[in-house]
Order: structure tokens, then C-alpha cells, then sequence
């Protein structure tokens, strides 16, 4: 049965998206469909509309808590005759709190049901990174090739008829090949202009691994800024010379531009408008010079920060030596009673110096812990507007500074450094 919209509109709506051939021979359609934040009945709507339009190929991950929303639109697509489900590309990803071997299939087996699906096209490993269910503590000592070997059961299991990786360094991803018996077809990582990942994505070509680029527009869309940010924009003066050529928007420009380096973009939108436009990419093609402007823009600046849970006392030390702003977490501390242990600083959110503080400013000893936080550069932002419409005095920082007693809420074990550290050989 063919849908009646797709019988008036397909003709006119309907683009053809390219295949990229896969190391094993299966194809996935060069650019897809984001879901990150997608949630309730305007993301449902526009993975409908999206996939009327033409989008075949869709992202989504278990932690983006969507897939049960994400699965109904497919189905009601399906079952609406407007595509069949091998017309579509479906990529979901495992959990770092899934990494065990026994864990990874019962994890994929859980995707497969809240999306209502016998398989999904493509699974990942979301993060080289192991963490407690419970507590989301770093495992240090997980094995990587464990969590593979769990992909391999999802793959031989019909589960998934491809297997990758996500955020992995050139190092994980070697240990994953040379033990691995079925190679992974993908290695999805954050590339946009100002992240171009010349050598990620030549190593991944060596090995005919295909890339997808996630947050194709980085932080060019602000949905990602941060204070000190590369200074970035759509309206980036050699991105609208450069879309001019052509008669398209500078996000078109970037999305070509990532297809043409050899990646595979997935731009999210629920605005229908800009799923169109996200989609019409495939009518130009960028001049090799105009490929080289937009490479020279790369700062090597990742919009998504590395999983704040993966504390960082080498990345913090790292980031200061060079000036670099860090993100912190557990900014409150034992103050909230979270993360209390016995024999813990005896500091509560009543603590007279914050209390004293607060009173200064008309905030609360919250806020004044986060401002302090931010001015000592310990961390980069909160989305609570109110921390940064006031400002402590050096006095007070001071003050808060000698409330300081080396104590770590997360222990030290936790903080070092995983071995799964992603982009450890990256950095160090
Ligand atoms: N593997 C991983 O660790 C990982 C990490 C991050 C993301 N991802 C995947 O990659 C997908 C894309 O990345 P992302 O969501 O982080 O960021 P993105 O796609 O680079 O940017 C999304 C933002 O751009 C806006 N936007 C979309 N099209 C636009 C256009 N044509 N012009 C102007 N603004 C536009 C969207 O707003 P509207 O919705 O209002 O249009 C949204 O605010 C995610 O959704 C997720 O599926 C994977």
C-alpha cells in the first residue's frame, strides 16, 4: 500500500540520498537524521515528516530516552505504506552502564523493544568508557574487547546487522580489531568545521571503517555553546561566500562539506523547515578549494565535552596548562547530602561563610557556589541564567577558597584517569 501523501507529495519531496557501501557490503544512506533531545509529540511529528521527505537513515541511542517515541513513528511510517522497514537505516547505541560481556545483548534486546523493532541496522558502543549502573562510577579495569564481543552476539544473534564504535581513540579502536571476528563498519565521532578530524577519519579510511559525523554544526547552531568557544558562526563570513556560490544556506554548505570529506552527517532538527533544508545537500558539489577554506577553520574544539562523568584530573591539568577552560561536576559537593560519606568535611549548604556570601548578593548559597565555580574557571557554564547576572568579590572568592579541605566526593580511584579514557592517545 502506497500512502496517499506519499502518492500527491513523494514525487515532489521525495530526494534521493546516496548509499555508503560498508566494509561488509551493506549500504547506509550518506547522511541521516539526528535525535538527540528529541522527545514527546513535535519529535514524533517531525521523524514522520522527516522520513516522508526522504530521510532513511536515523540516529538515535538509549540514553536519548526516545526510542519508545522514536519507534512508534517509524512503525506508524511503515504502516502507513509510506516506506517498508528495510527502506530505513536505523542506528541505536549501548550504554557505558552495559559494557559487560552478559550485559550487552539483553541491553540491545531493550532498544529493540522500546522501539518495537526485530533489529536495528547499526549498534554502537556509545563511549570506550564502563560505568556503574548504580553509582556511574569509572570501571577502570574493563576490558574493551569484552563489551565487543557482546556486539559480536548482538550481530551473529540478528540483532543488529552492523556493529561499531563512538568516541573511541585510534588505540581502542586497534585493540577492537585484532581481537575482533566481526570488524566494526563504523566509527561515529563529532566532526563540524571547527572539529575536522583530518586524522581520525584517515585512519578510519585505512581500514575502510566508515565515519559518521555527529554535531555536524558543533557549536555553529548554539545549542552547544560555551564561554570560549571558537568564534564560529553560521553567518561566518567564508561559509556565506562560499554558500553563495551555490544558493544555499551555510548549514548546507557544512553538511556537504562533511559528505564530501568522506563522512556521513546526522544533523538533528524537529523543525520541518530545516529537515527539509538539512536534506537538500546533494544537487552541488564544493570546489576542492572551497573544501580547503572551510578545513582551515577547524580549532580542534570539541562541542561535546567528553561524559562529565569521567573525572579528569590529567584532562584538568592538561586544559590548565594551556589555558583552556574545564567543566566540573558535583559542583555542591557533600553540601547536598548526595554524595555524603562518613567522615566527610563537615560543610553543609548553611555553612555561615556561603550563607554570609548568599545574603551579599540576594542569592543562594547554590548559586554562590556555581559563580564561584564559574570565576575560578573550574567550571564553564550551568544553565541557570541567575549565576551570572552577579559577581563575588576576590574577598569572598577567597573566603571560599579557604573553606577547601582536599576533599573528593568521587574518590580518588574514580578520578584518575580510565584506561578507557576516551581520546587518551589523542592527548597523551
Ligand atoms: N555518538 C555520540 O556520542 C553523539 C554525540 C552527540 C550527538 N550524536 C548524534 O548526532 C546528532 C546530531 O548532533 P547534535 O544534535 O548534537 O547537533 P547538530 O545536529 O549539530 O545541531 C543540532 C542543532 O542545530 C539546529 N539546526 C538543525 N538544522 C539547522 C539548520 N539547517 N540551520 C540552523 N540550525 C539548525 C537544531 O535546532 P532545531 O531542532 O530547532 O532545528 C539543533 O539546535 C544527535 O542528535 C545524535 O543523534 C551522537
Amino acid at each position: 500500500m502506497v500512502s496517499l501523501f506519499r502518492l500527491i507529495f513523494g514525487i515532489f519531496l521525495d530526494m534521493d540520498v546516496p548509499s555508503v557501501i560498508l566494509n561488509n557490503g551493506n549500504k547506509i544512506p550518506s547522511l541521516g537524521l539526528g535525535t538527540y533531545m528529541g522527545e514527546g509529540r513535535e519529535f514524533k511529528e517531525a521523524v514522520k515528516y522527516a522520513i516522508d521527505i526522504g530521510y532513511r537513515h536515523i540516529d538515535t541511542a538509549m540514553i536519548y530516552g526516545n526510542e519508545k517515541v522514536l519507534g512508534e513513528a517509524i512503525r506508524e511510517k511503515i504502516a502507513d505504506g509510506t516506506v517498508t522497514r528495510e527502506d530505513l537505516f536505523i542506528t541505536s547505541k549501548l550504554w557505558n552502564c552495559y559494557h559487560d560481556f552478559d550485559q550487552v545483548v539483553p541491553a540491545c534486546k531493550r532498544t529493540l523493544k522500546d522501539l518495537g523493532l526485530d533489529y536495528v541496522d547499526l549498534y554502537l558502543i556509545h563511549w570506550p568508557v564502563a560505568q556503574d549502573l548504580r553509582t556511574g562510577a569509572v570501571i577502570k579495569k574493563h576490558n574493551l574487547v569484552d563489551t565487543w564481543k557482546g556486539m559480536e552476539e548482538c550481530y551473529n544473534l540478528g540483532l543488529a546487522k552492523n556493529i561499531g564504535v563512538s568516541n573511541f581513540s585510534t588505540k581502542q579502536m586497534l585493540d577492537i580489531l585484532e581481537g575482533a571476528s566481526v570488524l566494526p563498519v563504523m566509527h561515529q565521532i563529532e566532526v563540524n568545521p571547527h572539529l575536522t578530524q583530518k586524522e581520525m577519519i584517515g585512519f578510519c579510511k585505512e581500514r575502510n571503517i566508515a565515519v559518521t559525523a555527529y554535531t555536524p554544526f558543533g557549536c555553529l547552531s548554539g545549542a552547544w555553546n560555551r564561554p570560549g568557544q571558537p568564534n564560529i558562526t553560521f553567518k561566518h563570513p567564508t561559509l556565506i561566500k562560499i554558500a553563495k556560490n551555490y544558493g544555499k544556506t551555510t548549514a548546507q554548505v557544512i553538511l556537504r562539506y562533511l559528505i564530501e570529506v568522506g563522512t556521513i552527517p546526522i544533523p538533528k532538527s524537529i523543525n520541518k523547515n530545516r529537515i527539509k533544508e538539512n536534506l537538500e545537500v546533494f544537487d552541488f558539489k564544493l570546489k576542492s578549494e572551497e573544501i580547503a577554506e572551510i578545513d582551515a577553520l577547524n580549532k580542534d574544539y570539541h562541542a561535546i565535552e567528553v561524559n562529565r562523568l569521567l573525572a579528569q584530573k590529567k584532562m584538568i591539568r592538561f586544559r590548565e596548562e594551556r589555558d583552556i577552560t574545564v567543566d566540573t561536576y558535583t559542583p555542591f559537593g557533600c553540601l547536598s547530602g548526595a554524595w555524603n560519606s562518613p567522615g566527610q568535611p563537615y560543610t553543609t549548604s548553611k555553612h555561615p561563610t556561603l550563607v554570609k556570601i548568599a545574603k551579599n548578593h540576594g542569592k543562594t548559597t547554590a548559586l554562590v557556589i556555581l559563580r564561584y565555580l564559574i570565576q575560578v574557571g573550574k567550571l564553564e557554564s550551568w544553565e541557570n541564567k541567575e549565576v551570572y547576572d552577579f559577581e563575588l568579590k576576590s574577598e569572598e572568592i577567597a573566603e571560599i577558597d579557604a573553606m577547601n579541605k582536599d576533599y573528593h566526593d568521587v574518590t580518588d580511584e574514580e578520578l584518575d584517569v580510565s584506561d578507557d579514557y576516551p581520546f587518551k592517545n589523542e592527548i597523551f
